[in-house]
């Protein structure tokens, strides 16, 4: 008997078959304990496995199943619809300024300027966005039309479906009077598919806001961007931007082509989230599954190290434990 950790699935690249089952059994270790046990953050909690020799069970010699892995963004920009990369603003790093990427700007720098700096309302992921707008709807700085901000074209682009509605978040801080254009449009952001306005007075955003709403597109694109801009002088702060497509596998936030094609293989487990991904070159760039649960603007995410490419943990632990893939039943834990 033993407690488990995730650390099991750090070891060095071990018998893949022993690691399957390390995987299998930390999953069904959870899927017990979410049934029985209640988590209060900050609490510890204590699990024993009864691994002897006399409670296991033989493992089927024809049981098929599916290996999925976050790389070459099979995960964030593959399988999990959100639309926004780095919508968190951390993927640059934790120093400020950082590099904002695939964000870009809209403007100049007569008209606006942009950087990170670390006063998030989340503790866990601190970097900010920070717009300085220098130019105005009247005077002598006049904003160019259609505003300055930024715009983020996702994973090298945004598929917005015609009458489909998406879901928008973000959290917006200002120390002024605020009026944003949160729209989609064409990859030049010059024809719009559909677009809202957020406006507030000088006290409504002095704290960070969230603010969630649909759109609804009024064309396809397969190649659409997400648009902020504004044409108001001051500073506006935004983080954690999001746009879901309401229409989801389940309502869980996969995509639903692909996760359909998953279901329809029929695999008896999901192993997940993947071989080298899960263990990271280092160890703090492991999948930590417990930082990957819960609200998901308050997920610190992580760099994936084994690929190149930062996650924010969107699709996490508590994401994939929803789509069913997990047949663990056969695995048997005793407190
Ligand atoms: C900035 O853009 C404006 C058009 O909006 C243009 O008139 C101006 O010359 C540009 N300034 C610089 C420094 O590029
Ligand atoms: C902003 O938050 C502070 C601290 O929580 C609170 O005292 C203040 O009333 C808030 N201001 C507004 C305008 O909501
Ligand atoms: C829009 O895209 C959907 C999904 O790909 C497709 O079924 C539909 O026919 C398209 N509509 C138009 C007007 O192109
Ligand atoms: C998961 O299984 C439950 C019970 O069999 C079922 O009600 C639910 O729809 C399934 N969810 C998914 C996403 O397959």
């Amino acid at each position: 008997a033993g407690s488990v950790q995730m650390s099991t699935m750090a070891v060095p690249r071990a018998h893949a078959g022993h690691r399957l089952r390390c995987v299998l059994a930390v999953v069904c270790a959870l899927c017990w304990a979410s049934s029985s046990v209640r988590f209060v953050a900050g609490q510890a909690g204590q699990l024993s496995v009864d691994a002897s020799p006399q409670t296991a069970r033989k493992m089927p010699d024809k049981m098929f199943g599916i290996f999925f892995e976050e790389i070459n963004h099979a995960g964030a920009g593959g399988l999990w619809a959100e639309l926004v990369s780095n919508r968190g603003f951390e993927a640059g790093g934790p120093n400020t300024p950082s590099n904002i990427e695939p964000w870009f700007i809209i403007g100049n720098e007569s008209s606006i300027i942009v950087g990170t700096d670390r006063t998030s309302c989340f503790e866990r992921n601190p970097v900010a966005l920070r717009m300085e707008v220098l130019c105005g709807s009247k005077g002598t700085n006049v904003c160019p039309s259609g505003g300055v901000g930024v715009y983020n074209p996702g994973y090298w682009g945004m598929n917005i479906e015609r009458r489909k509605g998406y879901k928008v978040s973000l959290h917006i801080r200002s120390s002024d009077a605020v009026s944003l254009t949160i729209s989609l449009t064409s990859s030049d952001g010059l024809h719009k598919l559909a677009s809202r306005t957020i406006t507030g007075g000088k006290k409504q955003f002095t704290n960070w806001t969230k603010i969630q709403f649909r759109l609804y597109s009024s064309q396809n694109n397969t190649n659409s961007r997400l648009q902020i801009t504004t044409t108001k002088t001051g500073v506006v702060w935004l983080d954690q931007v999001s746009v879901m497509p309401s229409d989801t596998y389940m309502g869980h936030g996969f995509r639903k082509d692909l996760a359909s094609m998953l279901a329809n293989l029929k695999p008896q487990f999901l192993k997940f989230p993947g071989g080298n991904y899960a263990m990271g070159q280092y160890l703090r760039n492991a999948f930590h599954w417990g930082e990957t649960v819960g609200p998901w603007e308050e997920r610190p995410g992580h760099v994936n190290d084994a690929w190149g490419y930062w996650t924010d943990d969107g699709l996490g632990f508590f994401e994939f434990l929803q789509v069913n893939g997990t047949q663990t039943h056969s695995l048997t834990l005793k407190h």
